[in-house]
């Protein structure tokens, strides 16, 4: 009998290459439509997984969940579940949160505070680093069992903008800072406030919503179309005559970012900048912070906005909002939202910001019911035959995309669908892309 020496441990045995779809013919993007199937076919599902999530660099947390050795925090890439913890050398890593032996989960906590983590199924234990430390019965296994080949399996690069751990599988993905692109100007709006930087408070919400991802990710993106519309009762209730604004539709001025890269942004402009809740609004500085972020920035992306770095991290500026879509199946989404402020506020203004943005996006908000509501039925109906092979309507906005001159990059109207236009046509390319795990040779 012949015994085949053990491959090394961190690389897989074989890889089963499943088909892989070209999804050109979903879209016509020059003429604003999409086929409805790519919202809830599960091949595609699979296929984006593979080639979306994987490759891209996703949001995992805030650099403020970790303020010392042993700080760890559990989250999803894609699927994947993952642990994002801070070592001894006070450096972030993140692994897949998947025990090297039989695969469970390893770590079954939301957050905390550990000096290793402890398989419950046989006891294997890896350090904060992620080392293979303690394998109990150790004496059973064969000579050629070398703990250093059984480490749990680390994300490939993981890297921070502003406070935001953003990391992704992909060895070969450029860097955070290129992936993120003429975004950072926009994000900045939210982040660069404060020469003290931002800080997250008051813990992680997460809810179900059942509805694919991209509904949520592209509306963040891009759509202030349906404000009068979907959020008429809430903005009555929030104006400060009680009757609201809207017995008529309101044409706000206003820009929308879109860029190659799928990223989204839009923002009313103001010639008057305010935050909404009274305590942060007179909080600010707004002359300092003209002249911090330059005028453009202050009278527009920093006050009502809505964005989301592609594929599927969003955020509010005004309501201190960010949050991440987390993909489970083509029909599901788990919402994951921190509540983001300056770090230099007073503890009031911190909590005022708390309170405003739960009042609006948070689970129960005025604001969030309302969206969630439509991601959920449009899912819904496209569950039918004859309505889940629709073609949906992208046009709004064709034809208006320039650069303005003040907001850098591409910009059209604020009423304009042209971000989720970059968005999908950024998952497309991407769908139709072998990722680095169909050509890296196994050597
Ligand atoms: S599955 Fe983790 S020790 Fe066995
Ligand atoms: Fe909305």
């Amino acid at each position: 009998m012949t015994s085949t020496p053990a491959r090394p441990a961190a690389r897989p045995l074989a890889r089963v290459a499943e088909p892989a779809v070209d999804v050109s013919g979903y879209f016509a993007l020059d003429r604003g439509l999409i086929d409805r199937t790519i919202f809830g076919d599960q091949a595609l599902y699979r296929q984006e997984l593979r080639r979306v999530f994987a490759p891209s660099w996703l949001f995992l947390a805030h650099e403020s969940q970790f303020t010392k050795p042993g700080d760890f925090f559990t989250t999803y890439m894609g699927e994947d579940p993952v642990i994002v913890a801070m070592g001894r050398d006070r450096r972030i890593r993140a692994f897949l949160n998947a025990c090297r032996h039989r695969g469970m989960r390893i770590c079954r906590a939301d957050a905390g505070a550990t000096k290793a983590f402890t398989c419950s199924y046989h006891g294997w234990s890896y350090d904060m680093a992620g080392k293979l430390v303690n394998v109990p019965n150790a004496e059973d296994y064969p000579a050629e069992f070398d703990r250093e080949q059984w480490g749990l399996t680390e994300v490939a690069q993981l890297d921070t903008y502003k406070g935001l751990v953003f990391g992704t599988w992909n060895p070969e993905a450029p860097p955070l800072a290129e992936a993120l692109g003429g975004m950072t100007w926009y994000m900045d709006a939210m982040l660069d406030r404060d020469p003290e930087g931002t800080e997250v408070v008051g813990g992680v919400h997460k809810w179900v919503l059942e509805g694919n991802w991209k509904l949520a990710a592209e509306q963040f993106a891009s759509d202030w179309y349906h404000v009068n519309i979907s959020h008429a009762s809430a903005l009555m209730v929030m104006s400060p005559s009680g009757k609201g604004p809207k017995t008529e539709i309101v044409q706000t001025p206003g820009r929308q970012y879109t860029d190659p890269l799928g990223h989204g942004a839009g923002f009313p402009t103001h010639a008057k900048s305010r935050f909404d809740d009274r305590v942060v609004h007179g909080y600010y500085d707004y002359e300092a912070l003209r002249e911090r972020l330059g005028d453009a920035r202050v009278e527009g992306p920093m006050t009502t906005g809505h964005a989301t770095v592609f594929p599927n991290f969003s955020y509010l500026p005004v309501n201190g909002s960010i949050r991440v879509w987390h993909p489970k199946g083509p029909d599901r989404m788990e919402v994951w939202a921190w509540t983001i402020v300056d770090r230099s506020m007073p503890a009031e203004v911190k909590e005022a910001q708390r309170l405003y943005n739960l009042r609006t996006f948070g689970p129960t908000g005025i604001f969030e019911q309302d969206d969630g509501e439509n991601w959920s039925e449009c899912q819904a109906t496209a569950h039918g035959f004859m309505a889940g092979s629709m073609t949906l309507n992208y046009q709004m906005g064709i034809g208006l995309q320039a650069e303005d001159g003040v907001h850098p990059g591409t910009t059209g109207r604020l009423y304009s669908d042209g971000a989720a236009r970059g968005f999908y046509a950024r998952w497309r390319d991407l769908m139709n892309t072998p990722a680095w795990h169909e050509h890296q040779k196994d050597t």
